[in-house]
């Protein structure tokens, strides 16, 4: 495995002690591989849920060869108890849970009236119940410790729906405002467990693969598309720092703010986009369909999908989010010493990485019970 960008490294990392256990629901494919791939860099302890075992053995396999201990636990996201169970074994392999992190998601691509009833059920379920089943059984197990945090993985379609995409549209509506909901209990309750909900771009993950669609083409991300490490980033950042919601990139920013200022424009923009903006002809993905709405795939799937050629691979946004208080210190310290006012000039230079874990393991738990 590549090192992790020195932006993310952790200061317990260096000690030789695991940062916590993380756990990610959907750690098998796209968002949550890369993720799980780097608090494995970043030493944590990884936790693993998704359906298929094939891709669950994969990254479980790729993160212990790695050095990371990890373990894994097939549950749908969907099935609240056993999610439960999925928890409860992950901590008696990995330790107490301190960050939570729900990036399982579905989709079904075309008009409203062509999805069925059963469809559209099953995309609520997964890729709404799913993130309230798993917040649910992460604030069981951190509200009484009075540490932790949830990491909710929405998408921009939250700022404003698509078209072709209304189950999907409405279940990461509901996240937000859900997520919103929990997260004022936390604070009027003066916990310390936080809760931050994450608003990717389009990113190029096997997602688009792996949804059901109605249309003639086969689905594919809305223009601009960002590559998943983008994100794992940002999921990173937000469990070493309390955020109340993070949005990934620029675009993500510009949108939001459009939908509230301009929406007359943005309701054009997206009229523009329509499906045709939302499916290609293109072989390679025709090739690649496999709708796992329903079940998961017998095969395991990589952290990108077929459009590498067109992905972004930096957010100035995400940047800016990591640095922004080393940065402001620099500018800080260097306006100081232009007007002579350098008042430590032996200090040391400011560390590139972010701050020091606000939920380190709780005393000794530091060497959890052996994994596989
Ligand atoms: N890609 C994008 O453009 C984009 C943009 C914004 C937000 N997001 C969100 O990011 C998250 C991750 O998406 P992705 O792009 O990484 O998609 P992906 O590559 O298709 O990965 C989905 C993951 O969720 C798991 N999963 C699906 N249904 C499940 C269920 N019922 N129970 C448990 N696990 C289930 C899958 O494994 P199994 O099939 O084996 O269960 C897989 O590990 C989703 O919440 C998605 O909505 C994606």
């Amino acid at each position: 495995m590549k090192r992790g960008s020195a932006l993310y490294n952790d200061p317990a990392r260096a000690e030789g002690q695991p940062v916590g256990t993380v756990v990610i629901t959907g750690a098998s494919s796209g968002i949550g591989r890369c993720t799980a791939l780097l608090f494995g860099r970043n030493g944590w302890n990884v936790g693993l849920i998704a359906r298929g075992p094939a891709g669950l053995t994969s990254i479980c396999s790729e993160l212990v060869d790695a050095g990371v201990r990890a373990a894994c636990a097939a549950a749908d996201v969907s099935d609240a108890a056993a999610l439960d169970k999925a928890a409860a074994l992950l901590e008696s392999e990995l330790g107490p849970i301190t960050v939570w992190v729900n990036c399982a998601g579905n989709g079904v691509y075309g008009r409203f009236l062509d999805v069925t009833i059963e469809e559209f059920r099953r995309v609520t379920e997964v890729t709404y119940m799913g993130t309230v089943n798993g917040t649910r059984v992460a604030l069981q197990r951190m509200v009484p410790r009075d540490a932790g945090t949830v990491i909710n993985v929405c998408s921009a379609i939250a700022f404003g729906g698509l078209p072709v995409l209304s189950s999907y549209s409405g279940a990461k509506h509901a996240v937000r405002g859900f997520s919103d909901s929990v997260r004022h209990e936390l604070i009027h309750q003066r916990s310390r467990v936080s809760l931050t909900t994450i608003f990717p771009p389009a990113v190029n993950t096997p997602f688009f693969s792996h949804a059901a669609s109605h249309l003639s083409g086969s689905p594919r991300p809305a223009k601009p598309v960002y590559q998943p490490e983008i994100v794992a980033d940002a999921i990173l950042l937000a469990a070493r720092r309390r955020r109340k919601e993070m949005r990934v990139t620029g675009i993500t920013v510009m949108f939001d703010l459009a939908t509230r200022l301009v929406p007359g424009l943005v309701d054009r923009a997206i009229q523009r986009l329509g499906s045709s903006g939302q499916q290609t002809d293109d072989e390679a993905a025709a090739q690649l369909r496999e709708p796992t709405l329903f079940a998961p795939s017998p095969h395991a799937s990589g952290t990108h999908g077929p459009f590498d050629a067109e992905s972004r691979r930096f957010s100035t946004q995400m940047w800016l989010s990591g640095f922004s208080l080393a940065a402001v210190a620099m500018i800080f310290r260097a306006m100081l010493s232009r007007l002579g006012l350098n008042l430590r000039p032996d200090a040391p230079s400011l560390p590139i990485h972010g701050p020091q874990d606000p939920h380190p393991m709780p005393a000794g738990s530091a060497q959890p019970p052996a994994g596989p």
